[in-house]
C-alpha cells in the first residue's frame, strides 16, 4: 500500500469516527463532537423562532448599518445594483412570466432572513455582524417592503408577530400521497406483450439522423407541402421518407425476395441479407461470400447511394461485370426509386 494511500484511509478513518457516536475506534483517534462544539457552529434560525438570539435593532439603525455594509450591493434602498439580488420589490409579480423573488415579494419566513443575513453578509465578509445589527437590517429590509413603519423595533421578542406577505405562498408538496399511484403501475419484466409487431420505423418517420446526407435528414416525414413539393429538385431523395413510395417498394422488393431478406431475423440466402445496405460500402455484409467482381468495387469504395443502387439494379451485370447476382434488373425508374426508399427504410 503507498504512503498516500495508508494517510488517506487514516485521515477517512478519523473522519468517520468523529462522526459516529462510537468513540475512538481501533486507531484510537478523534471522538465524537460536544454538544456544545456543535451548538457554537450551528447558526442555524428555525421559522419558529428557534436559535434566535436575544438582541433588538429599530429601523433608524438598521438604515445606517445597511448603507455602510450592504447598500454597495444592494442599493440604498434595498433595490438592488445592476445584477445583485434586489432585496425589496416585486410585490404581486409572482404570477408573472418574469417574476422579481425579494425578501417581501417571496420569502415565507422572516427567520430566513435573519438566519441568511447573519450567517453569509456582508458577502466576503460573513458572520461579521452583531446580533443586535441583524435585527436592525431585517428590520430595514421590513420597512424597504413596506411591511412595517419607520418607528418599527425588531427583536427576539416580536419576531414572531411580524407576517409575511408570501406566507401562505407555498404548499406542502402532497404529490407522494395523492398523485405518483396514479401514474405508477406495477411494471411489467417479463412476457409483457403476447406479440411484438414493428409499425413503424425510425428511419420511416425520419428520427434517425442519416450520416449518408444532409438532405436526406431534411426530408419531410410526411407529404410535402404543395409548394414544396414543387420546389423538392431530387424525387428520389425527397421520397426516402415518404411511406408511399417505401409501400411501392415493398412489392417491387417481391423481385427480390427469392434471394434476399430483410426486417428482423433476416438471413442469408442466395443474396446477402440487405438491412442497413444504404448509405454503406458494398460487400459489408458478414458471412456471405461475394463475388470477386464485388469485392473488387467495393475495395474501389463502392458505396450503395441511390445513384449506385439504382445503376446496379437497372443492368447487374452491365454495372458490375462478374457479378453472381443472376437477376435480370430493374427497367423501370420508378421500380428503382421505390426499392431505394424500401431498402433505406431498413436500417442494420
Ligand atoms: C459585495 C456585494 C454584497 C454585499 C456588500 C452584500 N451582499 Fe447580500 N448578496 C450578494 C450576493 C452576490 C448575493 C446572492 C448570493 C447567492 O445567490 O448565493 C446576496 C444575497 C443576499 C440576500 C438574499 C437575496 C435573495 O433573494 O436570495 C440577502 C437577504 C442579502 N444578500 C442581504 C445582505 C445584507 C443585509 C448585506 C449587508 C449586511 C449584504 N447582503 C451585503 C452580494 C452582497
Ligand atoms: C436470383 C437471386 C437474386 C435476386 C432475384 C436479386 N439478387 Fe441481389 N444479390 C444476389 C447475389 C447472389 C448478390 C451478391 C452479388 C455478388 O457477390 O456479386 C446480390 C447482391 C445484391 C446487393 C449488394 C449487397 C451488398 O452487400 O453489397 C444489392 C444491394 C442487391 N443485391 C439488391 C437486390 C435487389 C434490390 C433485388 C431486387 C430488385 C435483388 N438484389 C435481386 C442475388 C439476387
Amino acid at each position: 500500500m503507498s504512503k498516500f494511500l495508508e494517510v488517506s484511509l487514516a485521515v477517512a478513518l478519523a473522519v468517520s469516527a468523529t462522526a459516529s457516536t462510537v468513540s475512538a475506534g481501533p486507531l484510537g483517534l478523534g471522538r465524537p463532537a460536544l454538544p456544545e462544539e456543535i451548538a457554537a457552529w450551528d447558526v442555524k434560525i428555525m421559522p419558529d423562532g428557534r436559535g434566535l438570539p436575544e438582541g433588538r435593532g429599530d429601523v433608524e439603525t438598521g438604515d445606517e448599518v445597511f448603507a455602510e455594509n450592504c447598500a454597495v450591493c444592494h442599493g440604498d434602498f434595498a433595490e438592488g445594483v445592476g445584477n445583485w439580488p434586489k432585496l425589496a420589490g416585486g410585490w404581486g409579480t409572482l404570477d408573472h412570466d418574469d417574476p422579481v423573488k425579494t425578501v417581501g415579494s417571496y420569502w415565507p419566513y422572516l427567520s430566513t432572513v435573519w438566519d441568511y443575513v447573519h450567517r453569509s453578509m456582508p458577502f466576503g465578509n460573513a458572520q461579521s455582524l452583531t446580533p443586535d445589527e441583524v435585527y436592525a437590517i431585517v428590520a430595514y429590509i421590513l420597512y424597504s417592503n413596506n411591511l412595517v413603519e419607520d418607528d418599527f423595533e425588531l427583536s427576539h421578542e416580536n419576531f414572531l408577530e411580524v407576517e409575511m406577505p408570501n406566507a401562505g405562498g407555498f404548499v406542502v408538496d402532497d404529490r407522494p400521497a395523492t398523485e405518483y399511484a396514479i401514474w405508477r403501475g406495477e411494471p411489467c419484466m417479463e412476457n409483457c406483450k403476447d406479440k411484438v409487431e414493428i409499425t413503424m420505423r425510425a428511419r420511416v418517420l425520419d428520427v434517425t439522423p442519416d450520416e449518408a446526407g444532409a438532405a436526406m435528414e431534411q426530408a419531410p416525414a410526411t407529404e410535402p407541402a404543395p409548394e414544396q413539393k414543387a420546389e423538392a429538385p431530387a424525387a428520389v431523395t425527397v421520397a426516402a421518407a415518404d411511406p408511399e413510395l417505401i409501400a411501392a417498394g415493398e412489392k417491387v422488393f417481391r423481385k427480390c425476395s427469392a434471394c434476399h431478406q430483410v426486417g428482423d431475423g433476416a438471413r442469408n440466402r442466395t443474396g446477402p441479407v440487405l438491412n442497413g445496405v444504404m448509405g454503406h460500402p458494398a460487400g459489408g455484409v458478414d458471412g456471405f461470400k461475394y463475388s470477386g467482381a464485388l469485392q473488387a468495387m467495393a475495395e474501389d469504395g463502392l458505396v450503395w447511394t441511390e445513384d449506385t443502387l439504382s445503376a446496379f439494379l437497372e443492368n447487374p451485370r452491365g454495372f458490375m461485370k462478374g457479378t453472381k447476382m443472376s437477376f435480370a434488373g430493374l427497367k423501370s425508374a420508378e421500380e428503382r426509386a421505390a426499392i431505394a426508399a424500401y431498402l433505406a427504410s431498413y436500417r442494420d
